[in-house]
């Protein structure tokens, strides 16, 4: 009997890349969409532990999921509770807990074992003698990559590979290295596989995931010396070169460490690769950026801009910041000012620092009060918000590429993406999803652009991103 599935995905895109891959594992036992959790039989909560606000909203959301699921069982039916992600990661046992309502708890290494867990959870004697649901601790943790079925064909435009996970930084703040483990590459044949199907099941834009992206060193392909690994230039060259129909490649998060010479050199070769970059800055202090633990200096940031720009003038740039970050002066914090005003940032997004348990930051004595964090992170916010506009106001009049990918809130729009990541809305016909067509570009919203087709375009939509170069 079909039943249905609601999943709920806090946190980053790397989580909703694992959704989907949980609802890919789950089809196979007659699970399809939800509209809604009061009409799923499962509902899955895929978490985020990053700031205590993120990590805090599942409980409240488990409150009303089991009221949800008292109205289901008085009219006879049921729902499978699960809470996957970084919180059930970092408090599995805790959830249980707290809320005993849960049927089962699963991190993200071993999503590829929920249909196991379902069948458990499904018997009445799965409980253990407290009551309490099922943890995944009692499954090994292994590469969930090698297990997960192939993705399914959601016809989207634009689609998420996940080429990279977990983390061996650990700046002093966050939890990723504890939620998501060791960092692990996924290999190049694996991810071009995958690449080939998204791209023939319609994808024409392909952003590579990772909490590390640019951390990657994958076994390299059959041919290659035994052993080899590639990094992420290599490995975009090679998608950029291999998969017909790939029109544009993304990559995210990047950490500046990593940001090498070769990757820095195909932005400037590969018309695929768009020119756009998200590279967490976190803080312009040196000071601070030591006590991170991020392991480099704000001029190594400053020397990345510059050599990016160089390659590719127009790439436009986006980054996170934490403001009152332990021990933040406002002469530390100043200079994340001055460097936002010098570099100059299309988005951006940006956090007051939330201690967070087990991180050795949460820790530290000097710890900022919550109003200083408060005032920082409106100022900083006001100068972001300011560029951002300003950049989007600059495209007015100019002609954009724009991949359009679904359909807008008003009959007859459609939502796209420019080059520089920016959300551009048009009137144009649904057929057209899936291409990339100009746009004149002729107003600006809140954080969107909106365009006209240009009529009788003058250069072929195959060779749209030699045009974007020039
Ligand atoms: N891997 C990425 C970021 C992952 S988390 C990187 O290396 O930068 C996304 C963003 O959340 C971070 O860039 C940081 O700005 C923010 N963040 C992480 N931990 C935080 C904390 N404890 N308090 C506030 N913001 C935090
Ligand atoms: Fe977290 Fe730092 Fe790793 Fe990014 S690099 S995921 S901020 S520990
Ligand atoms: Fe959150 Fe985990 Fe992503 S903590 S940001 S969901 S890696």
């Amino acid at each position: 009997m079909a039943k249905k599935l609601y999943i709920k995905t806090y946190g980053c895109q790397m989580n909703v890349y694992d959704s989907a891959r949980m609802a890919d594992v789950l089809a196979p036992l007659g699970y399809g969409p939800a509209e809604t959790p009061a009409e799923a039989d499962m509902v899955i909560l895929n978490t985020c532990h990053i700031r205590e606000k993120a990590s805090e909203k599942v409980f409240s959301e488990l409150g009303r999921l089991k009221v949800a699921r008292e109205e289901r069982r008085a009219a006879g039916g049921d729902m499978i509770i699960a809470v996957a992600g970084c919180v059930a990661q970092a408090e599995g046992a805790e959830i249980l807990r707290r809320a005993p309502a849960v049927d089962i708890v699963l991190g993200p290494q071993t999503y590829h074992r929920l249909p196991e867990m379902v069948a458990r959870a499904s018997r009445a004697a799965s409980r253990d003698a407290k009551g309490r649901g099922i943890l995944d601790t009692e499954f090994p943790a292994e590469s969930k990559f090698d297990h997960l079925p192939a993705p399914s064909e959601t016809g989207a435009a634009s689609a998420f590979l996940a080429i990279q996970e977990g983390c061996d930084k650990f700046c002093s703040f966050c939890v990723v290295p504890y939620t998501r483990g060791a960092e692990f590459s996924r290999p190049v044949a694996q991810i071009e596989a995958e690449a080939r199907r998204l791209v023939a099941s319609g994808a024409r834009e392909i952003t590579l995931l990772g909490q590390n992206v640019n951390a990657y060193h994958g076994q390299a392909p059959t041919g290659a010396p035994n052993g080899a690994e590639w990094g992420l230039a290599r490995l975009v060259r090679h998608l950029a070169e291999r998969v017909d129909g790939l029109l544009r490649i993304r990559y995210t998060t990047s950490h500046p460490r990593d940001m090498d010479d070769d990757l820095i050199a195909a932005h400037g070769e590969l018309p695929q690769l768009m020119p756009f970059l998200h590279l967490p800055v976190q803080s312009a202090s040196d000071r601070i950026l030591e006590a991170m633990n991020r392991q480099h200096r704000i001029a190594h940031f400053h020397d990345i801009v510059g050599r990016l720009r160089a390659t590719r003038p127009d790439i436009a740039l986006s980054s996170d910041f934490i403001v009152g970050f332990p021990g933040e002066g406002e002469a530390d914090f100043q200079q994340t000012m001055d460097l936002v005003e010098e570099i100059g940032f299309a988005q951006a997004f940006s956090f007051k620092y939330s201690a967070r348990p087990g991180t050795p930051a949460a820790l530290m004595e000097n710890q900022v009060p919550e109003d200083v964090k408060d005032e920082r992170l409106q100022r900083l916010q006001a100068v972001l918000n300011r560029q951002q506009t300003e950049f989007n106001r600059g495209m007015i009049g100019r002609v954009l590429p724009v991949l359009l990918e679904k359909p807008g809130k008003h009959p007859g729009q459609i939502v796209g993406r420019s080059p520089y990541l920016q959300a551009v809305h048009c009137q144009a016909d649904a057929a057209e999803i899936g291409r990339v067509v100009d746009l004149r570009i002729d107003g600006i919203g809140h954080f969107s652009l909106s365009g006209t087709p240009v009529e009788s375009s003058a250069h072929p939509e195959a060779a749209y991103p030699q045009e974007a170069v020039a």
